[in-house]
């Protein structure tokens, strides 16, 4: 019998480890281009992480009394960021895998904690989708907060307008992944602390950040109110992906966010995550960065990447054909075009070179480009504008996407079974093992002009068929 993908014989060292460096040659690259996932600091910051990496990836978390190492990196991690943003005493953190492992432990802990029948939480539309994922995994009711058409903050009156006993938590991002910008923290943690609600900050993508920056509004645990914060190493603490920190103002708190279990037959059981097994590698790698960046370290390039997004931003300003979609309070930020079409743009940058977020209309956010400044882009800023003024010129009309293809995913997202074939279908688009075509304007407008639920059916489907 042959084996095709378990094989019988073991191959060579060589052979297996040149395998799989040619799966990622088609991979997005941190080479200064990519304006979105990537997050590097250049080479011997990433060799440093993948030395600490190497040297702990056996450590298991599961049980610190087996590799009290565990306990060391994570509570040091832990204590700097809570001394970062400013925790009172008796706060405490924990190692997550990611942002939105700590959104959903935040989500539980404030849940459990509040004891409500039927939890609600108030969520403003520019929160990222992992709160939706928390209530969806953990029974709870969203309630869509407004957020302000022009600056894309949270809108504190309409907040309060849909505030109630049964409300438990309130969000609120330092700042947003689309726009960049901070929601007004302080008055939102008030309207949390007047009804006994948990007020939640997601600095998942700031928190890094923004206590390099001056003039930063009060974001963290000096506000009054706010229980927790969500804040990602493998963002711009430059780790490797696999590391975000949740911060609780009150330790004792944690009692509602662990997991004990001793109705088994096998070993003691508590977690204080929603992993099981927990690899200490990635908090190993922010570890090391921390201790050998230091404050001086990130701050530097915390400047250097904003200097780079005022640029930017200044150069949208003043060319004719594009416009800023708010405007950032940190060095992410999403523009629009307001002559020709965003998605043939999108398509025109990538073709030059760049990796750019093309990002669908919601709510009040029209549909725009995403950029994420990393410290290597900081040297690409000038090209890149550069290209971008090229692009613009001549760029088509906005246009409608092929109503036919509209129609027909129209049976997407009603339920139930269409019979619609995946792979049939993602040919058609021109997605071929699991890559969009460089032109793949078409493919965004078709799915810009569906209603979230299509999105989110097609979504389902293209996942389903890229793994298959
Ligand atoms: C503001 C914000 N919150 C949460 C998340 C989710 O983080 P992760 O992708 O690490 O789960 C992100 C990711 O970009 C983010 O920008």
């Amino acid at each position: 019998m042959t084996h095709t993908f378990f094989p019988s014989q073991g191959r060579s060292r060589d052979d297996v480890l040149a395998a799989l460096l040619d799966s990622k040659s088609s991979d997005l690259k941190a080479d200064g281009r990519a304006f979105a996932f990537v997050y590097d600091a250049g080479d011997e910051l990433r060799d440093l992480a993948r030395e600490a990496y190497a040297a702990c990836m056996g450590i298991n978390g599961l049980d610190p009394t087996v590799y009290p190492s565990a306990r060391v990196i994570e509570t040091g991690v832990a204590s700097a960021c809570l001394e970062l943003l400013n925790a009172p005493p008796g706060a405490a953190g924990t190692a997550t895998a990611g942002g939105t492992e700590s959104v959903m432990l935040a989500v539980k802990t404030a849940r459990d904690h509040a004891g409500k029948k039927s939890p609600k939480m108030l969520l403003p539309e520019t929160a990222h989708a992992c709160f939706h994922k928390a209530a969806h995994y953990l029974g709870i009711e969203v309630v869509m907060v407004d957020v302000d058409p022009t600056s894309f903050r949270a809108d504190v009156a309409d907040a309060r307008a849909k505030m109630d006993d049964d409300v438990i938590l309130v969000v609120g991002s330092a700042p947003s992944y689309a726009h960049g910008v901070i929601d007004p923290i302080e008055e939102l943690a008030a309207l949390a602390l007047e009804y006994g609600a948990w007020m939640h900050v997601d600095a998942c993508v700031g928190g890094c950040v923004l206590p390099f920056m001056d003039d930063v509004p009060p974001f963290d645990f000096r506000v009054p109110g706010v229980m927790s914060l969500s804040m990602d190493l493998h963002k711009y603490g430059f780790a490797p992906k696999g590391i975000s920190m949740m911060l609780l103002r009150d330790g004792a708190l944690r009692e509602a966010q662990y997991f004990a279990c001793a109705t088994w037959s096998g070993y003691a059981i508590v977690n204080s995550t929603t992993l099981g097994s927990k690899s200490i590698a990635a908090t190993a790698s922010a570890w090391v960065l921390i201790q050998h960046l230091g404050r001086d370290g990130y701050r530097s390039r915390v400047t250097s990447m904003w200097d780079a997004t005022t640029r930017m931003v200044a150069a949208i300003d003043r060319l004719d054909g594009v416009e800023m979609v708010g405007r950032p309070d940190m060095n992410l930020f999403a523009f629009k075009t307001t002559d020709g079409d965003v998605f043939d743009l999108a398509d025109r940058l990538t073709e030059c070179g760049w990796h750019v977020q093309p990002t669908y209309a919601y709510g009040r956010s029209p549909a725009h480009i995403h950029l994420t400044v990393d410290p290597g882009n900081a040297a690409h800023a000038s090209a890149f504008l550069a290209d971008l003024e090229r692009c613009l010129t001549d760029l088509p009309p906005e246009q409608a996407p092929p109503a036919a293809v509209v129609a027909m995913l129209g049976m997407l997202g009603q339920g139930g079974n269409t019979g619609l074939d995946a792979g049939m279908l993602m040919k058609q688009l021109g997605i071929t093992n699991g890559k969009l075509p460089t032109q793949s304007a078409t493919i965004h407008r078709i799915i810009n002009a569906a209603p979230p639920k299509t999105r989110e059916a097609l979504l389902k489907l293209f996942i389903g068929e890229l793994f298959s």
